[in-house]
């Protein structure tokens, strides 16, 4: 049988009831595959790495070693609850590395959005890498590959578009949501006891606000870019839009427009919000939005992000634009 196959007659898991038994299930498994050996995991904080995670946690305990890269590129305070997550349980088995210079630094004059995507996915391969060179008695490597994965993209997770490990890097796979789909994924996170906020969280590209700060990145822009994405997110919760609306960001471009502070004429940043709603990506509708909560998220924004003097709503739908901006 093709274990990259999902057996017609499997159970959509819908339930808690449900995914308490993959997850009983799944722990046998990797218990069998692992025995007391130890397994490496690149854990994002998105989903599926995170229930990867927890399900590993919960099988093989301190025999997990989890590797956190912070790209420089993640939305405000998201290595923070990846690590207040996952710390207590794993101790000094969560590897922590700010890589913000060292992408930053490599990313520095380059402007053309694919050439951007290749070094941030390139060096996270690379620090990945030098972490696991120095682990000696690890022989496997868990994925939080999901069926969407190996369905659309052979396996690889989308985007990523870089290659993996070397080849003398010769770990095992452990995959122990590979035959799930999104939705069900969920349902097993919420099971594992992880918070809502990471279960649901909308999805976050892998290059991060890479894309969102459009054009060659400054660390000033990529600044005003976190800042005014974390107002956006605030200000949504409070209002009760984030459960509804499907993603939504704000964007910081690579041109100035002209503003006035305080009598005297600035050239300073515009913020874009981009909020959409969609079922599998592929074409996107921008939902219509208070304008009392648009004007509350342009007035803080105003006023508390640095070096921007203008808010625009993006209303045009995928297609002809993309989601992303970049
Ligand atoms: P677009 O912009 O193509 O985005 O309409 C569709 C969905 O894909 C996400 N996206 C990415 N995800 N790496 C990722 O992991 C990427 O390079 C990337 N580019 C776009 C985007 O956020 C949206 O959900």
């Amino acid at each position: 049988m093709d274990s990259n196959k999902r057996p017609e007659n499997m159970a959509r898991i819908t339930t808690k009831e449900l995914a308490d038994k993959f997850i009983e299930e799944q722990i046998a498994l990797i218990r069998e595959q692992v025995g007391d050996k130890k397994v490496l995991l690149a854990l994002s904080g998105g989903v599926d790495s995170s229930v990867v995670a927890a399900l590993l946690i919960k099988a093989i305990g301190k025999q997990l070693i989890c590797v956190h890269v912070n790209h420089g590129l993640m939305r405000k305070g998201e290595s923070e609850q990846v690590i207040e997550v996952f710390k207590g349980y794993l101790e000094e088995n969560l590897i922590y590395i700010d890589g913000t210079d060292r992408f930053l630094d490599k990313l520095v004059d380059v402007a053309e959005p694919e050439t951007k995507r290749k070094i941030i996915g390139g060096e996270f391969i690379r620090v990945f890498e030098e972490e696991a060179r120095k682990l000696t008695d690890v022989d496997f490597l868990a994925q939080g590959t999901i069926y969407p994965d190996i369905i659309e993209s052979k396996g690889v997770k989308a985007h990523h578009n870089v290659g993996g490990l070397p080849d003398d890097l010769k770990f095992e796979l452990v995959e122990p949501v590979k035959l799930l789909y999104k939705d069900e994924v969920r349902v097993v996170g919420c099971a594992l006891g992880l918070p809502y906020a990471m279960v649901y969280r909308q999805p976050f590209p892998g290059p991060g606000l890479g894309v969102r700060c459009t054009g060659a990145i400054t660390r000033d822009r990529l600044e005003a870019l976190r800042e005014s994405d974390a107002i956006l997110r605030e200000e949504f919760e409070k209002a009760g839009l984030a459960d509804k609306i499907w993603q939504f960001f704000t964007v910081v471009p690579d041109f100035r427009s002209t503003g006035v502070r305080e009598g005297k004429r600035v050239f300073d940043w515009p913020v874009i919000i981009r909020a959409v709603n969609t079922v599998d990506a592929m074409s996107a509708e921008v939902p219509e939005i208070d304008w009392n909560i648009l004007k509350k998220i342009t007035d803080r924004i105003l006023a508390e992000v640095p070096g921007v003097c203008r808010v625009l709503y993006d209303l045009s739908p995928k297609a002809p634009a993309t989601i992303e901006w970049e």
